[in-house]
């Protein structure tokens, strides 16, 4: 009874099952042909190596490899260049000339407040150079010549001729710049060394011509 049993064909072995029937027998592919080239080019044979057609996922792959070499060279170059260009303020020179005294007519001369932050001013005993900073909280007066006095746009701080507040929250007058005359009589003003309130009367505050 149970060599019987045992010698009894198996059913389910010896008739494949409708499903598995008709799947055709796949080719053994190895795993790297399998990633790297496409179905049509495996079974088509077409060429060897490069020359085979690569899969939409490797392509996809070695693009974005690609992209991010280049990305990589492009950002090192830009580095690269940028370093020979460091970010510099160039400030304007604090001792520079402004011509010759007769080229100023009594009054305030604004010609170089954009470029130097001065007013040069005139007066019945000569020439003194105002720094064009308010002393309140530093914003760049305005020269009114009918109202003739400095208006600070930012507070209101208003400033005579020569300086002196009189109006707003500035606390003390305009700071002056050293001004002098050079050899060949021009004149040279000198940002680096201001002069405030008390120190007015200096010789270097004023040129007397
Ligand atoms: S900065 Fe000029 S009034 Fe305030």
């Amino acid at each position: 009874m149970s060599s019987a049993s045992v010698d009894a064909p198996n059913q389910s072995d010896a008739t494949p099952s409708k499903s598995s029937a008709s799947i055709p027998p796949q080719p053994l592919v190895p795993l790297r042909d399998r990633l790297l080239y496409s179905d049509k080019a495996r079974t088509q044979g077409a060429g060897t190596g490069e020359d085979r057609e690569l899969t939409g996922d490797v392509k996809n792959r070695r693009k974005l490899v690609w992209t991010m070499v280049f990305g990589f060279i492009g950002a090192m170059t830009l580095a690269s260049v940028k370093f020979f260009f460091p970010r510099v303020l160039f400030e304007p020179k604090t001792r520079f000339s402004i011509g010759f005294p007769g080229d100023f007519a009594m009054g305030v001369d604004t010609r170089y407040q954009a470029a130097y932050r001065i007013w040069v001013v005139r007066d019945a005993q000569g020439i003194f150079v105002l720094f064009a900073k308010c002393t309140h909280l530093g914003c760049t007066p305005d020269w009114k010549e009918t109202d003739h006095k400095f208006k600070c746009p930012c507070h209101g701080s208003g400033f005579d001729m020569e300086g002196v507040n009189f109006e707003g929250p500035a606390p003390r007058p305009l700071d002056r710049t050293m001004v002098e005359l050079d050899a060949s009589g021009q004149l040279i003003v000198d940002k680096a060394m201001l002069f405030p309130y008390e120190q007015w009367g200096d010789p270097r505050a004023r040129v007397n011509v």
